[in-house]
């Protein structure tokens, strides 16, 4: 990790699991990233949920201790799935950069429907998991294109330069 120097970085789905371990490796670094972006679909930490899971609790725990040490890391709501969401953290992403522009973006947030077998998947949980880990990549990276690192292309398609 030492050797990949990066300005800024976001991590999605960084509450817990290998996000969390990834924003935690930015920041430990030598010279850490100038902004880490953590994010999370929630930001009071119970995912919606009444009674939420104890190790989700406890990873959303150790990212809040982790803003309150590095002031570089900035959690932010991200929803991959709304586009308002998507919009917020872009424009909260913006006023820190500024002109430099965002230089990684890790799409790391995603679920796992447990497959059961062809017989009895449904389609509700395939357009789940195609909303999320597809569709919801595609939209979190449409922001990025307005970056310095992309130019339009001959077809008016966009590329990195
Ligand atoms: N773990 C493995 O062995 C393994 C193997 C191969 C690939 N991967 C890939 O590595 C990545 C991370 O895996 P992991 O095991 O760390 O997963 P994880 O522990 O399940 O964490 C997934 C993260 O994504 C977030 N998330 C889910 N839906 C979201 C949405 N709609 N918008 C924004 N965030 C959302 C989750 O938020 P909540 O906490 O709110 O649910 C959580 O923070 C995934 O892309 C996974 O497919 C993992």
């Amino acid at each position: 990790m030492d050797a990949l120097h990066v300005r800024s970085v976001l991590v999605t789905g960084s509450d817990r699991g290998i996000g969390l371990g990834l924003v935690t490796r930015f920041l430990e670094k030598r010279d850490p990233p100038e902004w880490v972006f953590a994010t999370s679909l929630d930001l009071e930490g119970s995912h919606g949920k009444e009674l939420p899971n104890t190790d989700t609790v406890i990873s959303f725990q150790k990212l809040k201790k982790l803003a309150g040490h590095h002031p570089n890391l900035v959690v932010l709501q991200l929803d991959v799935r709304d586009l308002k969401s998507i919009e917020a953290a872009t424009r909260k992403v913006e006023e820190h950069v500024k002109e430099h522009g965002l230089t990684l973006l890790i799409n790391n947030a995603a679920i796992l429907i447990k497959f059961t077998c062809l017989v009895t998947e449904t389609a509700e949980n395939m357009e789940r998991q195609f909303n999320t880990n597809t569709i919801g990549t595609l939209q979190v990276s449409q922001p990025a294109q307005k970056y310095p690192g992309w130019q339009e292309g001959p077809k008016g398609n966009c590329l990195p330069k």
